[in-house]
């Protein structure tokens, strides 16, 4: 039977670079003769997508905090059934944008579920799989914010456009996360260029992985 493959989650606020990252550590990887996939969440296939479509128009603000909780979960569950657990049983490297540890940040603490009940409805929707390794891209919600401003080509979604107290309730939301998951999560600092975030990124996947 194949070797369980590698399930690696990349977390942060908005603009901290997250995508620009893995996909510099995607191509490095395939470079070193790695099976790898990219997938993102909400969303990596089509179900998921859809419901991410749902979560984030701009026109849903009358959506309830556990209605978009419920639906992340839900998008969670068919992303993982359908796309991330056949990539692992083949062996495979998953790089995936986001996880369960976003929900805890944003539905958890900034938008005052609770993390307990977050997790809880999480817990139903993954089962036991979790990431072997969580790389978290420390930024602070200003600098991450100036960086989508500044970047023209990127769509602003509905909770990109939330108040700058909601995005400073993110980034404490993912320190009790990070306080509470110390094995799984590394940090980078986000705020180094392009190419030094790239070399950090790669680094903490070699050393402890590979
Ligand atoms: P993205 O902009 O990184 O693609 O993510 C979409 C937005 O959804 C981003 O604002 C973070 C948010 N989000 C949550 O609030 N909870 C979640 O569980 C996930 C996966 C994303």
């Amino acid at each position: 039977m194949e070797q369980r493959g590698i399930f690696i989650s990349f977390e942060g606020p908005e603009g901290a670079g997250k995508t620009t990252a893995i996909a510099n550590v995607y191509e490095r990887l395939k470079a070193d003769g790695r099976q790898v996939i990219v997938t993102r969440e909400p969303g990596g296939i089509t179900i998921s997508e859809k419901i991410r479509s749902i979560i984030l128009d701009n026109d849903h603000g009358e959506m309830d905090g556990r209605t978009e909780a419920l639906l992340y979960a839900a998008a969670r569950r068919q992303h993982l059934v359908e796309k991330i657990e056949p990539a692992l049983r083949q062996g495979e490297i998953v790089l995936c944008d986001r996880f369960i540890d976003s929900s805890l940040a944003y539905q958890g603490h900034a938008r005052g579920l609770g993390m307990e009940e977050v997790l809880a409805i999480n817990k139903f929707a993954i089962g036991e799989t979790m990431p072997d390794l969580t790389i978290f891209f420390d930024i602070l919600p200003e600098a991450g914010l100036a960086r989508i401003a500044s970047n023209k080509s990127r769509e602003q979604n509905r909770l990109d456009n939330e108040s700058l107290r909601f995005h400073h309730a993110v980034y404490e939301g993912y320190q009790q996360v990070l306080q509470r998951y110390p094995e799984r999560i590394r940090s980078v600092d986000a705020s180094l260029s392009e190419e030094e975030v790239a070399e950090k990124v790669w680094k903490l996947i070699y050393s402890q992985l590979i």
